[in-house]
């Protein structure tokens, strides 16, 4: 059976942490053998965040693509590509946007949920919401369908922006003809993990995030600050694994040594320093091979930037061929020969 086409994008906004690499990295690298893999590094989209903010955009462009090449995403196999430089992204979403009302983006969860952070966190009014901001899910709905995209690997808060390209792509085809692919999403296993405090969201601005590129001073001192049972005072008090960070963070790298920690700590022959200390050796263990690779790349720039421009060279020529078929169907193809 012919390989279907896969499509997802990460903003580059900053370094990953382990709670992208669980909550899709991981996923991705063992998706990219079984599908035409695109991997975008969403720039545009992320200056509808950041427009006044370019510098921060531009670093972490090449910091996503170190970040994608070190986790194991094979530039052999899968493309690679920055969205700004795929022009067909932005003519696409300026058709797509006919088909999409002003309410119906007002109405998806995911965008109401960021106006509403953005509101809380600036005190910004409803007039300060950008049409380019508003707008991202059309965008997004390019970002897919300019590659035939089929399956698209994301976590559910970004279901409602799936639902809007299908609903999109629909529209289109409806009106046009069947011109577009309508993509499927696939959930990514592991749900979102938790901040070294506890906090349902792993974030820099919250200070709770192990990076991928993090050294052992970094991972120690955030280890050491995590939060245990606080029922546990003593060394050889018992304690309960279930409400323990340190535990919960075993359970994503400590795979073998998990039976033994669970016991120890229950029947309180743990002391929560060594278990720290433990988690930091396991973390950093974990970490290497992702490191080396960094660090390999990080000596190489030229090297990162020849994949980024050959992939980006690679997904433009699909984004042609679309368009073509896209100018067609809309009946703006006035130099084509029949
Ligand atoms: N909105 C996604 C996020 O914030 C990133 C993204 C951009 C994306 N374009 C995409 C995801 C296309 C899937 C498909 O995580």
């Amino acid at each position: 059976m012919a390989k279907k086409n896969l499509l997802t994008g990460m903003r580059p906004t900053g370094k990953a942490h382990i709670g992208h690499y669980f909550g899709a990295l991981e996923n991705w690298v063992a998706l990219q053998h079984n599908y035409h893999s695109y991997f975008e590094i969403a720039d545009v989209q992320a200056l509808t965040d950041n427009f006044n903010n370019p510098e921060k955009v531009r670093a972490n462009v090449r910091e996503l693509a170190i970040d994608l090449l070190s986790v194991g995403i094979d530039p052999t196999k899968a493309t690679i590509f920055i969205q700004s430089f795929i022009p067909e992204i932005a003519e696409l979403t300026v058709y797509y946007s006919n088909h999409v009302t002003i309410a119906r983006l007002q109405r998806n969860p995911t965008v109401k949920h960021e106006i509403k952070q953005k509101q809380e966190l600036f005190g910004m009014r409803g007039e300060g919401v950008t049409y380019g901001f508003l707008g991202y899910p059309v965008s997004q709905a390019a970002d897919i369908t300019a590659f035939r995209g089929e399956v698209v690997p994301v976590g559910e808060d970004q279901l409602p922006l799936l639902e809007q390209c299908r609903e999109i792509v629909r529209k289109f085809n409806h009106t046009y003809g069947d011109t577009l692919v309508e993509p499927d999403a696939v959930l990514t296993e592991h749900k979102r993990i938790k901040g070294l405090d506890g906090n349902e969201k792993m974030g820099k601005s919250l200070g709770n995030a192990i990076f991928l590129a993090d050294s052992k001073e970094e991972v120690t001192k955030k280890v050491m600050a995590a939060v245990t049972d606080p029922a546990k005072i003593r060394k050889d008090d018992p304690a309960n694994p279930e409400i323990c960070m340190v535990y919960y963070y075993h359970q994503l790298v400590s795979k073998e040594d998990l039976p033994t920690i669970c016991q120890e700590c229950k029947a309180g022959h743990r002391g929560c320093v060594a278990c720290k200390k433990q988690l930091v050796e396991n973390m950093m263990t974990f970490l290497k091979p992702m490191q080396e690779k960094r660090a390999y790349y990080e000596a190489h720039p030229e090297e990162v930037d020849a994949i980024l421009l050959e992939g980006t060279n690679r997904a433009r020529t699909v984004a042609q061929a679309v368009m073509k078929e896209v100018r067609q169907a809309m009946k703006i193809d006035y130099f084509e020969e029949d």
